[in-house]
């Protein structure tokens, strides 16, 4: 268990799950998406897939300047074109970008003005794609009071750099102590400038909306992460009420914070629809994605570190600019983790923000700490380097015993125990601290690690849960659970039906999960990776509801209920009763009482009858091969020796309309201001460099994580499997490029934006380490999805450094910055 809270607001006593009471233990299991079928079969439905009677297509125009005004939209120049519909224009008037998820008072903006190349200007609808694609292209466009002082050049607009929005922002500037001084008098220093590029979120599935009007209510099926914050986005562009705006999202392929807030394609086509009495579908182009969306900003960061000999850090200086439009809050918050991961009395955070005519920057997968912690994590290896000292052993030194920032405790901190993990998973012991050392062939052979933190948090959530008698279901009964959360590919679907299945005592298939549609109960939706601690909560406890109902109607105490396969069992009184396992050896027969939860625990495991032979053995001390003679006894007289049954599906049969259904609601507490709350983990990373070209390949990589309480192995480890890609890609080849001249995206899509493909990611180790985290939430679960983007560029960039002894500070590492 963590420290004890130091301060006066003391925590609540944390409370154990309702996890370690139940029988089937299906959290934590590898289970396969429940969803999977529907999707690898095309039964899964994304928006653009809806069909709709009458559905009409609509292009979005794109704007080719970068900065000024639109003088004339020429319909007149297309109507020529067979299947054209309208060109619709005046968007409230122009769409500007999307708005960022959660910020609602920055509703989607109408603007009169062009503040980026390829921001949406109109949208040409037709009967066919095919047309209304042909439209959007032969559209005259006249614009006017085109300038050519359009912020264009990051590097030119430097010194007009300004303070950023710190109330709207997720960061704050900070300081504490003397930076300045600290470093002066610092026995050691290292000061270092890196720049990371602007990057696309682009995910796999565009923006996209299908648009129609029910009289007075607009429906929209399109591809959001967040669905009460875009609807309300919604509402407020259209200027609309509650119950005028349903906002559906059943499946989304992928989001990466591009989706927080709605893409202009969603009011573009809400208008359309309108204008021309059809549902209209619009699906962005992937150019359009990556001009009209969002990006994350490119960032230039200073570090700045001041120790002693012994490498103990008492200096740590984070000092980002980020670009973004004029007038925008969002800012890349490069120094989440910065402020309390590493030792230092003197410290200091701050942002400024340059005004540029690109895209939106907004939220990218782990907004802050994906990037933050390359500068970060680089100069602890770059400093580690000069002290001659391991780059672990540094990191160990700096180990802060609570938050230095804010001087609370940590909830749990497991940096260290994920570099020790780490290292002997990988094979640290081997690494040559010295650069150049070791040339296989025509290869030079790097190694490098870096340590991972991402921030947990919890947003307010709420879920409905209901259990309904339904003949055509085994046990008689199922349940429904009821959210707008989302399912971006990550797993909400499985892990949700996991937590019910386990609370409420039933298998996978009687689990109905519902989700993605604005008329549902309203949760966190998925970003900042607190979608499964905060919409999961809402559902734990919508579930804890109706045990304690079902509990009631038997005449128990809801403390002491199990449910298992649809039977309700009184599991003796507070105390944790006995279960009776019994070992045929062949010879005698052993029975053993032994306790209950820890007979649940074993049961859980994929072979529940080698986990009772484990027990009997270890209490009778038979050997396990002879007590293995008779399995089938062992799991059959595997009984509750104080069982008292109720089927389920009896007792929901005597509720009026055979159903019972509860409300639960997660609310953020004061947790999260007492304690520092952070999943943590290490990388490591093996690259080679080609010693004439500067080809870098990344030969294998080992992730270690501990995100608390893990709902399910197999896509937790999908999650890391996905970070440490993400870093491979920001390491050494995401970059969108504007061009300086004109402000056109120069590399808008995939086969010139580059990311990892197969051919890039070798074998990757991902370890979870064990840990609950009970002052988290009440499943114990922290955010796993950015925790493995967040460091493992820097992992390779070590890497780099230790094969060639050539440090890169501007990413992504390219070869012709090491030539
Ligand atoms: Mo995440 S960048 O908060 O979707």
């Amino acid at each position: 268990l963590p420290v004890e809270p130091t301060n006066k607001e003391k925590m609540d006593q944390p409370v154990e799950t309702l996890f370690d009471k139940t029988a089937s233990n299906l959290v934590g299991k590898p289970i396969n998406r429940v969803e999977g079928s529907l999707k690898v079969s095309g039964q899964a439905h994304y928006s653009a897939e809806i069909d709709v009677d009458s559905k009409v297509y609509g292009v979005l125009v794109s704007s080719t300047i970068a900065k000024g005004k639109v003088e004339k939209i020429d319909s007149d120049s297309i109507a020529h074109i067979p299947g054209i519909i309208k060109v619709v224009t005046d968007l409230k008037h122009f769409l500007r970008n999307s708005a960022q998820g959660g910020d609602t008072e920055a509703p989607a903006q109408g603007v009169s003005e062009i503040f980026y190349h390829g921001q949406p200007i109109a949208v040409v609808v037709a009967e066919t794609f095919e047309a209304a694609t042909e439209g959007a292209k032969a559209l005259k466009v006249t614009y006017k009071d085109e300038t050519d002082q359009a912020a264009l050049d990051f590097t030119k607009e430097l010194p007009n750099a300004h303070e950023v929005n710190e109330k709207k922002g997720s960061d704050k500037n900070a300081k504490h102590g003397d930076p300045e001084q600290g470093l002066a008098d610092s026995a050691v220093t290292l000061d270092s400038v890196y720049h990371t590029p602007s990057q696309s979120n682009s995910p796999m599935e565009p923006h996209v909306t299908l648009a129609h009007w029910e009289d007075d209510k607009l429906v929209l099926y399109t591809s959001n992460q967040m669905i009460a914050s875009c609807k309300q986005q919604v509402m407020d562009a259209l200027d609309l009420k509650k119950d005028q705006v349903e906002l559906i999202s059943y499946y989304v392929g992928g989001g990466f914070g591009s989706k927080l807030g709605i893409a202009p394609e969603s009011i573009a086509a809400a208008i359309a629809s309108k204008e021309v009495g059809r549902p209209v579908l619009i699906t962005m182009t992937r150019p359009q994605v990556m001009e009209a969306t969002v990006r994350r900003s490119n960032t230039r960061q200073r570090i700045a570190i001041g120790c002693n000999e012994e490498g103990i850090i008492n200096t740590f200086i984070h000092d980002t600019t980020t670009s973004n439009l004029p007038g925008e809050a969002f800012f890349e918050p490069t120094a989440l983790s910065t402020h309390f991961l590493y030792r230092g009395e003197n410290r200091r955070v701050s942002y400024q923000m340059v005004d540029m005519n690109h895209v939106l920057s907004g939220s990218m997968r782990a907004p802050g700490e994906a990037v933050g912690m390359i500068a970060v994590e680089c100069a602890m290896d770059e400093l580690a380097n000069k002290l001659e000292m391991d780059p672990i052993e540094l990191r160990r030194r700096n180990e802060p015993e609570e938050d230095p920032s804010k001087e609370i405790p940590f909830s749990t901190r497991q940096l260290v125990a994920c570099m020790e993990k780490g290292a002997e998973a990988f094979g640290w012991d081997e690494h040559n601290p010295k650069p150049a050392s070791r040339l296989e062939g025509d290869w030079w052979i790097g190694t490098g690690m870096s340590g991972t933190s991402r921030g947990n948090t919890l947003q307010p959530s709420e879920a409905r849960a209901i259990l309904q008698v339904d003949d055509s279901k085994e046990l008689g009964v199922k349940a429904i659970i009821e959210t707008d959360m989302t399912d971006i590919g990550t797993g909400s679907y499985t892990v949700f039906t996991q937590v019910a299945a386990d609370l409420l005592g039933l298998p996978i298939d009687h689990i109905e999960m519902k989700l993605g549609d604005s008329d549902l109960p309203p949760a966190s939706g998925s970003g900042g990776s607190f979608g499964a601690a905060s919409a999961g909560s809402g559902i734990y406890l919508a579930c804890e509801q109706l045990r304690a109902m079902l509990a009631k109607k038997v005449g128990l105490h809801a403390d002491t209920i199990r449910i298992d396969n649809g039977q309700i069992k009184k599991s003796g009184e507070h105390e944790p009763s006995k279960v009776e396992v019994a070992i045929d050896t062949g010879k005698e027969k052993v029975t053993e009482l032994v306790d209950e939860k820890l007979a649940n625990k074993v049961s859980g495991l994929m072979d529940k009858a080698v986990g009772l032979m484990d027990i009997a053995s270890e209490k009778t001390g038979i050997p396990l091969p002879e007590s293995a003679s008779n399995l089938k006894t062992a799991t059959e007289q595997y009984d509750f020796s104080d069982a008292q049954s109720y089927a389920l599906a009896d007792v929901i049969a005597e509720y009026d309309e055979q159903e019972i259904s509860a409300k639960g609601q997660i609310k953020p507490g004061k947790n999260g201001k007492n304690l520092r709350q952070a999943s943590f983990g290490a990388n490591f990373a093996e690259v080679a460099v080609h010693k004439v070209t500067g080809e870098i390949r990344v030969k294998r990589m080992t992730g270690v994580y501990a995100a608390g309480r893990i709902l399910n192995h197999k896509l937790a480890t999908s999650q890391c499997y996905g970070g440490m890609i993400f870093g491979i890609g920001s390491a050494l080849m995401e970059e969108v490029i504007h061009d300086k001249r004109d402000g056109r995206l120069c590399n808008h899509d995939l086969a010139e934006y580059h990311v990892p493909v197969n051919a890039d990611v070798p074998q990757l180790e991902v370890i979870l380490l064990e840990e609950d985290d009970p002052y988290t939430n009440p499943m114990h679960i922290k955010g796993i999805g950015e925790t493995s983007i967040s460091g493992s560029a820097a992992a390779i960039a070590n890497a780099i450094y230790n094969a060639v002894g050539v440090r890169v500070y501007d990413f992504p590492i390219t070869l012709d910055k090491l030539l």
